[in-house]
């Protein structure tokens, strides 16, 4: 190893240590701005390291430097764009799409390092393991994360995609993914294995992640990032890279983390969602909603009068206060309440919103203290002590229907507004959340609804209360 080489794995080994720093720093919303920025950092490092060892390498071809130049300029461009353009609702298919091109290319570099292996037959099962693992994992995260952006972004339904003989196609995807593994290792230099690799774990990610819908797609988002990271990581054995085995663990790591605190908060098993929903309830999605219930529509000045002389208000927000970006004008109107002596609390639903967290960052935006902020366990036992439920653009993690089998949220834990005295919710119309379902909360006696853009509704309400208060 020259001094070269030796100086770009000293600066890859503090890379690597800084990603660690920084994923330690995002634990906390206070230090999570420079977490980022350190991780981010460090990752720029780190590239521009590899570029010095390529260029004290030398035998670089005049394509590769163009393929090169243009990769980074693209990748650069489009990513900062992105991440700049894309508004806060639509970063959870923004992070998808990361995923998939994450996976995308740990999958593309494995098959390419085979490719071009002149000796597989002698390194053998030490790279064509990892590396065939890479192939299946990297693509079915590609495929997988491509059909959940898609879900997300609203051209693929949220609902699940079911037909018949899914699951039977799934299992046997996984027999031929786990069958073409199996010969690559013992014919390194076969073509036909690699191929059926490839065309096994591509079809296998779509069929994986159709099926999934409604209370299930938290779970398979964090699952696919830990498989993107579970994919680079294992680039990293083949390339004999460490940086790559960090950075991908760290990831996969941390993925595999949330996506067993989302599956438990959710009520769900990892593997009978990976196996084409069993057990989420492909029912009727209306099921025990009553076709022919009214619907009471109330007005602002009515709610204010409500909201004003309540003892106990808890605010339950949900995607469409993140889509209106109301929570200024939310945090305007709990403030506001309290000067009044109402307490006020919101209910933070684990999968509220399209990514983990969401309602907490949101909320956050809006300085609305921590200490307002109360998880399913804590809020709900105290639903039944509230004057009003305030539902704020929430739907399916207030529908009823989770009480029941046989419905795209069966089992999921749910807010039990339904249990507060009175109960107001505002959205823009009986449009249904991301599960795609009625919520008969909203033919509930006690419910009200307030159809508005939730900014408009509650900027409404706050001039209600200030009137009311002056
Ligand atoms: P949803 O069930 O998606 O319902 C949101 C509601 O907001 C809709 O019914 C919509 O009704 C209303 N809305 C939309 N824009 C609005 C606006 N500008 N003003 C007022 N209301 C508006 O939301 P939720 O209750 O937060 O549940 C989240 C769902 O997403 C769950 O099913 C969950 O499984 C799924 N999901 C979550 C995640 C994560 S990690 N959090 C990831 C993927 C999927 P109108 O159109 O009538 O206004």
């Amino acid at each position: 190893m020259d001094v070269v080489e030796t100086v770009v794995r000293y600066v890859f080994l503090g890379a690597a240590a800084c990603f660690v720093l920084g994923l330690h720093l995002m634990n906390t919303p206070g230090t999570a701005r420079r977490g980022n920025l350190l991780s981010g950092g460090a990752m720029a490092v780190a590239v521009a390291a590899a570029l010095v060892l390529i260029v004290s390498r030398g035998g670089v071809t005049a394509t590769a430097w163009i393929v090169m130049i243009l990769g980074v300029v693209v990748g650069s461009v489009a990513g900062a764009h992105a991440a700049r353009a894309v508004k806060m609702t639509a970063m959870p298919q923004l992070v998808s799409l990361f995923n998939a091109v994450g996976g995308g290319a740990a999958a593309l570099l494995a098959v390419a390092h085979l490719l071009q292996e002149t000796d597989l037959a002698h390194l053998g099962a030490r790279i064509t393991v990892p590396g065939g693992l890479d192939i299946v994992i990297g693509t079915v995260a590609f495929t997988g994360s491509l059909v959940a952006a898609g879900k997300l972004q609203g051209w693929i339904t949220g609902a699940p995609v079911l037909f018949p003989g899914a699951r039977v196609l799934t299992i046997a995807l996984t027999l031929a993914a786990t069958g073409g593994l199996v010969w690559l290792v013992a014919a390194p230099d076969s073509l036909s294995a690699l191929l059926l690799l490839v065309v096994a774990a591509f079809i296998l990610g779509v069929i994986m992640v159709l099926p999934i819908g409604g209370a299930d797609m938290p779970v398979v988002i964090s699952l696919l990032n830990a498989l993107t990271g579970l994919a680079v990581a294992l680039l990293g054995f083949v390339l004999d890279e460490n940086l790559l085995i960090i950075a991908g663990a760290l990831v996969g790591a941390s993925g595999t983390i949330l996506t067993k605190l989302m599956a438990d908060a959710m009520n769900r098993s990892i593997v009978n969602i990976m196996l084409g929903g069993f057990g989420t309830g492909a029912g009727t999605p209306t099921a025990g909603a009553d076709p022919g219930a009214q619907v009471r529509t109330v007005a602002a000045d009515d709610v204010s009068i409500q909201l004003a002389y309540a003892s106990k208000v808890i605010i339950v927000p949900g995607y469409g206060l993140a889509a209106a970006r109301a929570q200024h004008e939310i945090a305007t109107l709990a403030a506001l309440l309290e000067q009044q002596g109402v307490e006020v609390s919101y209910a933070i639903h684990p999968v509220a919103g399209r990514m983990p967290g969401h309602m907490n960052v949101l909320l956050a935006e809006a300085d609305v203290p921590y200490s307002q902020l109360k998880d399913l366990e804590e809020i709900n036992p105290e639903f039944s002590q509230a004057d009003v439920a305030l539902v704020v653009g929430a739907n399916d993690v207030t529908n009823p229907a989770a009480r029941r089998p046989g419905t795209p949220v069966s089992g999921m834990p749910i807010l039990d507004v339904d249990q507060a005295r009175s109960v107001v919710v505002i959205k823009r119309s009986m449009g249904h959340g991301y599960a795609g379902i009625d919520n008969e909360l909203y033919t509930a006696p006690q419910t009200g609804m307030l159809f508005a853009d939730a900014k408009q509704g509650v900027t409404d309400l706050v001039a209600a209360v200030r009137a009311l208060v002056r």
